[in-house]
């Protein structure tokens, strides 16, 4: 009896395991650029050829990364997103790049990004139709992924327009299972928890994490301080955090969405404190901007070594918000090494800098000690006991710290 238990026991793990993503990748989260909140579904190459959704857009960018220190820093992902196919499949089924403006086809990209050491996402949906109208997966998910593992893909993210969101914990782990069959290594980004957050669903996170390496949880980001404003909102809900926060780590990461800094709306201190709160989240880095004509300001927050660390931790701990009141909040964030990261944020838009203080005891540091704090902004260390006082600009800025036994 305990011998056809235990049988029945390891046929039931293997049965779990080849049913979950099994990949092993992303144990950080994952950096590069996405191209969709700046050139969204934009295909009139001929009218704007900068601007638009071609193969010379995602060379351009593969070459920007790389040659202005983004890919050495980490940024080593180029990802299309909707809009690149025909709208028809082929005669055996197969998913077409618009040859007109993918004259040599996915592969040939992915190959070029592969010779920089770089690497190559495409962008697919569920259900019959992806959000833009090109044909979805709905039917064809084995051909598709084999599709995307014969061109070189590293990484999917899979769309949830135009199904049915009940369908969708079989569904996308139909993809999963078909995905870890193609033999290639594919990161997988879903979709689904924000769809079915939508329909007033209830999201089995536990389930969600099982299943993919990160997902959206919120509605898109749009290029605007309220949009990027919402979704740290969102993130700091304890409820949320009790949902989906606690899922966060290695290789399974909450995705707020891309960052927008360097495009149209957001200040300096604004672009600052995306940044942060990316970081603080421990989400994954997806630009979404020209950088073809960013500012050295842009760049410099990017390319933020310290920022970035944080970011990079390997714990992969979602910061949680401490307290919020008349527009000043306090987030705190766990660190691998015992250190606790810390925001100071000023959201009121009551012009002046206003003078914030932060107890080391209500962000989880035991009293009496004294602490190193880093300034991860000005990177300038100093030293406190009990608690720190800084002042930080209104209408968005962020004072963001780093709080260790010793400098
Ligand atoms: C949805 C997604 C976006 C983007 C578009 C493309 O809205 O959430 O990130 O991929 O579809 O159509």
């Amino acid at each position: 009896m305990v011998k056809v238990y235990a049988v029945l026991c390891l046929l039931g793990l293997s049965i779990a395991v080849s049913n979950a993503l099994n990949n092993g990748l992303v144990r950080t989260p994952p950096m590069g650029w996405l191209a969709w909140e700046r050139y969204r579904c934009n295909i009139d190459c001929e009218k704007e050829p900068d601007n638009c959704i071609n193969e010379d857009l995602f060379l351009r960018m593969a070459n920007l990364l790389n040659d202005n220190g983004y890919a050495a820093a980490g940024y080593d992902r180029v990802n299309i997103d909707d809009c690149w196919p025909l709208h028809n499949r082929d005669e055996h089924g197969r998913l077409v790049a618009d040859p007109v403006r993918f004259p040599h086809g996915i592969k040939y990209l992915a190959d070029k990004l592969h010779k920089m050491n770089m690497k190559l996402g495409i962008y697919g949906d569920y259900g019959t139709k992806t959000c833009g109208g090109y044909p979805g997966m709905m039917g064809y998910i084995r051909k598709d992924s084999e599709t995307f593992a014969s061109w070189g893909i590293d990484m999917l993210k899979l769309d949830g327009c135009y199904a049915d969101v009940k369908l969708m914990n079989e569904g996308y782990a139909e993809v999963t299972r078909a995905l870890n069959q193609t033999g290639r290594e594919i990161v997988y980004s879903c979709s689904w928890p924000d769809y079915q957050r939508i329909a007033g669903m209830n999201v089995s996170y536990e389930n969600v994490a099982k299943h993919c390496n990160l997902w959206r949880n919120y509605i898109d980001i749009q290029d605007s301080w309220d949009s990027v404003t919402s979704i740290i909102d969102f993130y700091g809900e304890p409820k949320n955090y009790r949902d989906f926060g606690v899922v966060n780590g290695p290789g399974q990461w909450n995705d707020p969405d891309m960052l927008i800094l360097g495009d149209y709306s957001l200040s300096k201190d604004q672009s600052i404190a995306q940044f942060v709160f990316w970081c603080y989240f421990s989400a994954p880095l997806f630009m979404s901007n020209d950088l073809a004509k960013i500012q050295d300001w842009t760049k410099e927050i990017l390319l933020n070594a310290d920022l970035i660390a944080i970011n990079q931790d390997p714990l992969g701990r979602m910061a949680q918000r401490v307290s919020a009141s008349g527009g000043r909040e306090i987030w705190r964030k766990e660190l691998a090494d015992g250190s606790v990261g810390v925001i100071l944020w000023n959201r009121s838009t009551y012009g002046t800098p206003v003078l914030m203080t932060v107890t080391f005891a209500e962000v989880g540091l035991s009293a009496g000690r004294t602490y190193c704090i880093r300034d991860l902004v000005t990177h300038v260390n100093s030293h406190a006991t009990t608690s720190f006082s800084t002042y930080v600009n209104p209408a968005g800025g962020v004072i963001a710290l780093k709080v260790s036994q010793a400098c």
